[in-house]
């Protein structure tokens, strides 16, 4: 069996303590079970790059990483990654910056992995790239020689062509990705956006699962991330998740719960939950001292103004809902920006009658599916689901809503919390097996088979 080398920006790192994401969370969890080597940044600075590779062993996943100069870092991670292709990849050029620093940075950062990567690649080992940061890596490993199969992998949207051309340069990034043998996507939808741009933009021709532009050729394939589903079922069993949830229910006493859990990024709508929260609150009287909203929200990409520009946001809206709405003994809102380990998230998630989960684009989201899997079968919480979430495409039982309609958000929660039990056991049920089917262990083997199974032409 060929040996498994994963490469992403982000290697897990252990911090119980803030949110790492979907990518990470899923990667640990597929690795720990097939074995490999797991290829990326260490989150450390130093003042000059080596490209000395460190070996650490992470909660039983072999990892290697290396170090970035501040100007990397800045460039590439806070610059082109997350000031220019995050906000464009989720829809949002009003927030996109185009520096060519940033540009520049992310093509050296990428060719600085590539140096020690290239070495470590062994003949039969299968190469797969992860997100965003990491787009022109293969072009950089095949110019060091590299011939094994390469697949990659998009964790987020893949915006439409007329978005995407905003971009400068960006035929020279797409093509980049006709080094890969392999692109997975999350959703249809996103695969179509990218097939429409090599059809419109580069002169590609697509036949099946192939697409051909100046005679190269790659597969590109649709295949959804999944939960650890059995590892998260385990936790939410844990005695110390069980009276978490337990006395939560007693803390809350007659309270119904909503529950928010996301990185504090704007891509998750989180100004919108809670202006939809608050027209909730208007239209029906019957839930003050009645029902709780609790977010959970911890800083993410801190160096980033759009993401400080979110937090205070929040920290306004959040003070101001409350203080217009309140009571002496109850507050509607429970604003909180810290992270939680896995067993404390299940008894949250198991605690909450509803979860709320409204990015205004997101590639997949987990938490949906953690949500649900996190439920008692015998009186499950209802999943009100952003239509604009990968995860949508999967979860057609949620009650989908459109996170930019403040009154169909809060009609749906007014449903969700006055769902009759049958139906709550019924939707939770359909939701549950495809969890529980499609998980993250389904998920790698189906894309690893797929880089190994590629036809090369
Ligand atoms: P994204 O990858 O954009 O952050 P996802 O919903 O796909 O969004 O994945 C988020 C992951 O991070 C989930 O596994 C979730 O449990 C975890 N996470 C999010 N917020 C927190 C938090 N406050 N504490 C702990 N884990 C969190
Ligand atoms: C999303 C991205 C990941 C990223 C994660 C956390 O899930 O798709 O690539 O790792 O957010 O963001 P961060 O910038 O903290 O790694």
């Amino acid at each position: 069996m060929s040996r498994l080398i994963v490469v992403s920006n982000r290697v897990s790192l252990p911090s119980p303590d803030g949110a790492q994401g979907g990518l990470a969370v899923a990667l640990q969890a597929a690795l720990r079970e097939a074995g490999g080597l797991w290829f990326g940044w260490s989150g450390r600075e130093i003042d000059t790059f080596t490209g000395s590779v460190r070996f650490e062993e992470i909660d039983g996943v072999r990892s290697a990483v290396v170090d970035l100069e501040p100007q990397d870092v800045e460039e590439y991670y806070n610059g082109f990654a997350n000031r220019t292709l995050w906000p464009l990849f989720h829809y949002r050029i009003d927030l996109a910056q185009y520096n060519r620093s940033f540009g520049s940075g992310y093509e050296r950062v990428n060719k600085r992995f590539a140096e020690p990567l290239h070495v470590m690649i062994e003949p039969d080992d299968t190469v797969w790239i992860n997100d965003y940061h990491l787009i022109p890596i293969a072009s950089q490993l095949r110019e060091h020689g590299v011939k094994n199969r390469i697949g990659f992998f998009l964790h987020t949207p893949w915006p439409p062509t007329r978005l995407l051309v905003s971009l400068p340069y960006h035929e020279r990034l797409v093509r980049t990705m006709f080094a890969y043998d392999v692109l997975g996507f999350q959703t249809g939808e996103w695969l179509e956006s990218f097939l429409h741009y090599c059809q419109n933009e580069l002169g590609g021709t697509v036949d099946g699962e192939y697409v051909t532009v100046d005679g190269k050729r790659l597969r590109a394939v649709v295949c959804p991330i999944g939960i650890d589903f059995k590892n998260f079922l385990a936790a939410s069993n844990t005695k110390a998740s069980v009276d978490l949830a337990e006395r939560m229910r007693i803390s809350l006493r007659q309270l119904s719960m909503i529950v928010g859990v996301d990185r504090l990024d704007y891509s998750k709508g989180l100004e919108e939950r809670l202006n939809s929260f608050e027209t909730y609150l208007k239209r029906h009287e019957e839930a003050h001292r009645a029902v709780v909203l609790i977010q959970v929200a911890p800083q993410s990409r801190g160096q980033v103004e759009q993401y400080r520009n979110v937090r205070d946001k929040l920290n306004e809206m959040a003070g101001r809902i409350n203080g217009a709405f309140a009571e002496v003994d109850w507050t509607p809102i429970r604003y909180v920006n810290r992270g939680y380990s896995r067993d404390e998230l299940t008894a949250l998630y198991r605690a909450a009658r509803v979860g709320l989960v409204t990015p205004l684009r997101d590639g997949m989201n987990l938490v949906a599916k953690e949500y649900i899997a996190a439920q008692d079968p015998d009186d499950p919480g209802v999943l009100v689901l952003s239509r604009f979430a990968g995860a949508a495409a999967q979860m057609q039982d949620a009650l989908l809503v459109n996170p930019y309609a403040p009154e169909e958000v809060a009609d749906a929660l007014h449903r969700a919390l006055t769902m009759p039990l049958g139906e709550r056991k019924q939707r939770h049920r359909a939701l549950l097996e495809g969890v529980e089917r499609e998980d993250v262990h389904w998920w790698r083997e189906r894309f690893v088979t797929m880089i190994e199974e590629a036809d090369r032409g």
